[in-house]
Parts: structure tokens; sequence; C-alpha cells
């Protein structure tokens, strides 16, 4: 007999078991190095994290800023979510049958969330949740409270660091090892990100206590309703199942391709709208467009 309670857990437990001790202990010093690369980024220390939270960006610079974050991850997200369920199908031929079900349901938690459903039950003892209450929703009721129409969401021409990020996340979805390492980048990115847009969001005069921005964030940030940490943990152990040793190089480098992508996003919208950016003053991580162009065959 099977409990139901802690699916997590149970999902993890089930992982765990279907590949030798061994190979899980390997991958998870794999999945931790990637970790490691990831927390030491300059990313984390981004200079326009603290600028964001000073409100030194007015009304036009948040307009442009979401924008641009639209493109970049918000509009994809749940399709990257999506192919990685499929994508689980490639472990088939490695492992026992009906081995792809426990990643399956562990990112479906994930899925569950972004989709606007709640843990508990309703009146009728049947599941919470609203698809008006999903997460792409709700960053377009952003964009309403900042006053930006239609016209202007459907006219916006993505800048070349929006369109990389895009299409980088994009290009990984043939690979579920691949959309697993950048689905873990792109939640760590949201809980670097979040808290500092959802201020710089707030210092414009927009109500951030409900909303996208109080779904987004850690489950140990007092201010929100938001599990990104656990995602991210709930990622790599799907790649601690999935992974193999020859992979190591493949992963650690989209890892620090889409970490440059991330910081030269970042780097783009300071420039383009702080009032405190000096161009030429911040060599920290800096991508060509050379290096950009590149990056369009890393997956072909
Ligand atoms: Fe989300
Ligand atoms: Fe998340």
């Amino acid at each position: 007999m099977y409990t139901l309670n802690d699916p997590r857990q149970q999902a993890l437990r089930t992982m765990r078991a279907s590949i030798p001790t061994s190979i899980w202990n390997r991958n998870e010093e794999l999945t931790s190095n990637l970790k490691t690369r990831i927390n030491k980024h300059p990313l984390n220390t981004h200079p326009i994290i603290s600028e964001l939270y000073s409100g030194v960006y007015d009304l036009n610079a948040i307009q442009s800023i979401h924008l641009e974050y639209r493109h970049a991850i918000v509009k994809l997200f749940t399709d990257a979510l999506g192919m990685a369920q499929f994508q689980t199908r490639q472990l088939e031929p490695r492992l026992a049958p009906g081995a792809k079900i426990a990643p399956r349901f562990l990112l479906t938690l994930n899925a569950l969330d972004e989709y606007g459903f709640q843990p508990g039950l309703d009146s009728k003892k049947y599941y919470r949740g609203n698809p008006n209450a999903a997460h792409y929703p709700l960053f377009e009721r952003v964009l309403d409270d900042l006053k930006i129409d239609s016209t202007e969401r459907s006219n916006h021409k993505p800048s070349i660091q929006s369109q990389k990020l895009h299409s980088y996340l994009e290009g990984s979805f043939s690979s579920y090892i691949s959309i697993l390492t950048l689905l873990a980048v792109a939640e760590t990115q949201v809980i670097i990100f979040s808290p500092a847009l959802r201020k710089a969001t707030e210092l414009v005069g927009i109500n951030v206590d409900e909303g996208y921005y109080q779904v987004h964030g850690t489950t140990s940030d007092k201010d929100t309703n938001a599990a990104d940490d656990d995602h991210e943990d709930d990622l790599w152990s799907a790649l601690n199942q999935a992974c193999h040793e020859d992979d190591n190089e493949h992963l650690q480098h989209i890892t620090l391709e889409y970490l440059h992508l991330w910081n030269s996003f970042w780097d783009a919208q300071r420039s383009k709208n702080s009032p405190l950016s000096r161009p030429a003053s911040r060599k920290s991580d800096p991508i060509s467009s050379k290096k950009l162009r590149e990056l369009d065959v890393m997956f072909s």
C-alpha cells in the first residue's frame, strides 16, 4: 500500500530508487558543481539589483524592463516545463519501464504552481486553482497596472539580449537534461531578481502585495507565497536521476552560457534605463555579439 502524503518526498525516493546509489551520488556531485558555478557567478551581485531596490528606475524604465523580461522568459517558461515533462521519455531506453513518471510527477508540482493551482482542497473537496492565477496571466496583469497597452505589447521589439535568452532556452527543448539545467538556472535567476523587480515595481506606485510578485521568490520569504527554491531543488533532483558522467562538460558549458546571457540581459537593461549606469565602466562579464551569434548553433 502507498501513501498519498508528502508527494515531493515520494517522487524523490522513487527517482533515487530507479538508479544505483553509486550513480546517484556521482551525479549529485556533478549537479553540486553546477550549483557552485551558478552561486559564484557575477549575476548574483549584478549592480542593477541594488539599483532596482533604490528606486532609480522611473515608470518608463520599469515598463521597458518588464516587456524585455516577458520575452526573455515569462512567455515560454511553461513551454519549457512542458517540454521537460515530455522529454522524460528520454529516460525510457536506459531505465526501467515507468521510470520517467516520477520526475514527470515532480515537475508537475512546479507546473501546478505555474498554472495557478494552490495546495489544499476546495469546498467540494476537489483541487483548488484558477487559470487566471497562473503566473503568465498574472504577469500580464502587472503590465496592465504599468499601463502598457496591447498595441505596445505586440509591437515591442525585444533587444538582442532578450531574443537570445528566449531562443537559447527554446533551443534546448529536444534535450531533457539541457532543459532541466536551463530551467534550474532560470529558477535561480527568478530567486535573485524577483525580489528586486518587485521592489522597483512597488516604487513606481504598483501594488505588489498580490499577483505575480506574490508568487515568486523563495519559501523562506515572508512577503510571498512562493516556492522557486523548491522548484530549483526538484530540477536538480531530476537531473541527478537523468544525467551521465559524459554529460558533465555539456552541462557545465550550457550553464555558463545561459548565465552569461542573463548577465548580458541585465547589463543591457541597466545601460538602457539607469541614470546611474556608465556603459564602459562594467567589464565583469562581457559577451560579444560574435559570441552571441555562436550561441545560435549550440543545440543544432
Ligand atoms: Fe512562475
Ligand atoms: Fe518557480
